[in-house]
C-alpha cells in the first residue's frame, strides 16, 4: 500500500508521497511541494537530500556498511579484481568468464594515449598540480576521439577509453614530471601490474613487480570503486544532467575530487603527519587545534558527512596498511604517528561526542607511500579508483526516464529592488 506523509500548511493539509528503498531507507518526495504549497525546502550540503533513485551502492553510515551492486565490499576487496569490480559497478552483475576476456581485450585494445596529448604536460607551467592536469585532459579528450555513428557504440567505447586510457595518462604524466621516457601499456600485465610497470619500469631498471604491491593497489582501487552521491560523483551527475558529453562530466568530478575535504584528504593527511613527524606539529596540538573552533584546521583523515562510526573502507585499509609495511619490511614514521593521533582521538571527548572516526583517507596515504606513488600523485590514485563509479552512476543517470537537469532553487536574501544611480549621482 503508498505510504504518505502529512505535511500542514497554512491550514490546508498536503499528502507527499514516501518512498522506501530496497534496504528500507525512506524518503520523502516533496516534488510537486512548490506546486502545492509554494514552498521550497532549504538543506545546505544536501545532508538530507536524496537526489536520485540508485541501484549501484548501498552504504549505512550508522553501521559502517559499504556494497557495491549487493555485493559487501569486504567481499570484493578480499576475493576481486580491480577489473571485474569494474565491470560489476558499470553492468550491475559479476561478469562471465567470456565477459571478462572480452572486457580486458577491450581495455588493452584502448590503453594508448594520443602522443599529441604530451604537449599538455609541456604546456602546463612546471609544478603544477596533476589534478588540473587531469582534469583538463580528460575534458580534452573529446576532441581527440571524435563521436562515433550511433549513440550505444559511442557510449561503450567512451566508458571505454576513458577506464583504459586515464590509467596510461595517470602513469605519463608522472613519467614526464621527472624527465623520464614514457613506458607503455603491455598486454601481458594485469590492470593493476600495467599500471604500476607504467609508473616505475626504466630502461636501465627494470620494474620488479611485487605481489604485495599489486594486491595493496587492487585492494585500493577497489575500496575507492564507487561511493554513491559524493561530492565528486553529484558534480558528474549534475554536469552530465545538462547533456554534456561523459569526458566533461567526469572531468569535473575530477575537479571536485580535488579538494581538500574530498579525495585530496589523502595529500593532506600525509603532509599533516610530515609535520607532526619532523617535530614542526605534536600529536596534542593536532588535535586540540582541530577541536579550536576559532581555527579552520580540521583533523584530515578523520570525519565523513555519512559514516558516524569507523568508515569500513577505513578498517580494511588500516589492516591492509600493517600488513603491507610488514612483508615488504617497510618501516614508515608516519604510521606510527598515524596509530598515536587515531588512538589519541578516539578517546577524545570532542571526536567521540562528534562521531568522528578514521575515514579511507586516513591510512591510504601510507599504502601509497609504501608503494612508491609520490605524494602530489595521491588524488590521481584516488580519481582512478572512482572513475568506474562515475561512469556507473552517469550511465545509470541517463537511462533515468526521469532524468532532469539538475537545478536547485534558493531563497533570495539579497537587497530588495531600488532604482539605478547613474555614476555622476553617486
Ligand atoms: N576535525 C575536527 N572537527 C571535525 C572534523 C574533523 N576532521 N570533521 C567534522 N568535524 C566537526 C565539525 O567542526 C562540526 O562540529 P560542530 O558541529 O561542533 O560545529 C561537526 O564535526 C560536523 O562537521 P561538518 O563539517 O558539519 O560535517 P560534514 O558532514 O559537512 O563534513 C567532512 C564531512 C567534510 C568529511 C568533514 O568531516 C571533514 O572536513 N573532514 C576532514 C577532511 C577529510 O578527511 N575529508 C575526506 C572525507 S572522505 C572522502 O571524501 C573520501
Amino acid at each position: 500500500m503508498d505510504k504518505f506523509v502529512t505535511l500542514t500548511y497554512e491550514g490546508k493539509e498536503i499528502q507527499l508521497p514516501l518512498i522506501t528503498g530496497s534496504e528500507g531507507e525512506s524518503a520523502i518526495d516533496i516534488s510537486r511541494l512548490r506546486a502545492e504549497t509554494g514552498l521550497i525546502t532549504m538543506d545546505p550540503g544536501y545532508a538530507n537530500t536524496g537526489s536520485c533513485l540508485s541501484a549501484i551502492t548501498f552504504m549505512d553510515g550508522e553501521t559502517g556498511i559499504l556494497r557495491y551492486r549487493g555485493i559487501p565490499v569486504e567481499q570484493l576487496a578480499e576475493q576481486s579484481t580491480f577489473k571485474e569490480t569494474v565491470y560489476l559497478l558499470i553492468n550491475g552483475r559479476l561478469p562471465t568468464r567470456d565477459e571478462h576476456t572480452q572486457f580486458s581485450i577491450m581495455l588493452n585494445d584502448n590503453s594508448l594515449v594520443h602522443t599529441d596529448l604530451k604537449a599538455f604536460f609541456s604546456n602546463y607551467p612546471r609544478g603544477s598540480h596533476p589534478m588540473g592536469i587531469l582534469s583538463s585532459m580528460v575534458n580534452a579528450m573529446k576532441s581527440f576521439y571524435p563521436a562515433l555513428d550511433t549513440m550505444e557504440e559511442e557510449i561503450n567505447i567512451t566508458m571505454t577509453r576513458l577506464l583504459a586510457k586515464v590509467r596510461t595518462m595517470a602513469a605519463m604524466s608522472y613519467k614526464i614530471s621527472r624527465g623520464h621516457e614514457i613506458v607503455l601499456p603491455r598486454p601481458d600485465l594485469t590492470y593493476c601490474e600495467n599500471f604500476l610497470n607504467m609508473m616505475f619500469d626504466t630502461p636501465v631498471k627494470p620494474y620488479e613487480m611485487k605481489r604485495e604491491a599489486v594486491n595493496a593497489l587492487r585492494v585500493f582501487w577497489i575500496l575507492h570503486a564507487d561511493h554513491e552521491q559524493n561530492c565528486s560523483t553529484s558534480s558528474v551527475r549534475m554536469v552530465g544532467s545538462a547533456r554534456v558529453n561523459l569526458y566533461a562530466a567526469i572531468s569535473a568530478g575530477i575537479a571536485a575530487l580535488w579538494g581538500p575535504l574530498h579525495g585530496g584528504a589523502n595529500q593532506a593527511v600525509i603532509e599533516m603527519l610530515t609535520k607532526m613527524e619532523n617535530g614542526s606539529d605534536s600529536c596534542a596540538k593536532v588535535v586540540e587545534r582541530a577541536k579550536d573552533k576559532s581555527d579552520p584546521f580540521r583533523l584530515m583523515g578523520f570525519g565523513h558527512r555519512v559514516y558516524k562510526t569507523y568508515d569500513p573502507r577505513a578498517k580494511i585499509m588500516k589492516k591492509m596498511c600493517d600488513e603491507l609495511l610488514e612483508s615488504m619490511q617497510i618501516d614508515d614514521p608516519l604510521l606510527d604517528r598515524a596509530r598515536e593521533l587515531e588512538e589519541i582521538a578516539l578517546k577524545d571527548p570532542y571526536f567521540i561526542d562528534h562521531n568522528l572516526y578514521p575515514n579511507v583517507d586516513f591510512y591510504s596515504g601510507i599504502v601509497l607511500r609504501a608503494i612508491g606513488i609520490p605524494t602530489n600523485m595521491f588524488t590521481v590514485m584516488f580519481a582512478l579508483g572512482r572513475l568506474p563509479g562515475w561512469i556507473a552512476q552517469w550511465r545509470e543517470s541517463t537511462d533515468d526516464p526521469l532524468w532532469k537537469i539538475s537545478r536547485p532553487r534558493q531563497i533570495y536574501t539579497g537587497a530588495q529592488k531600488y532604482d539605478y544611480v547613474p555614476m555622476h549621482a553617486r
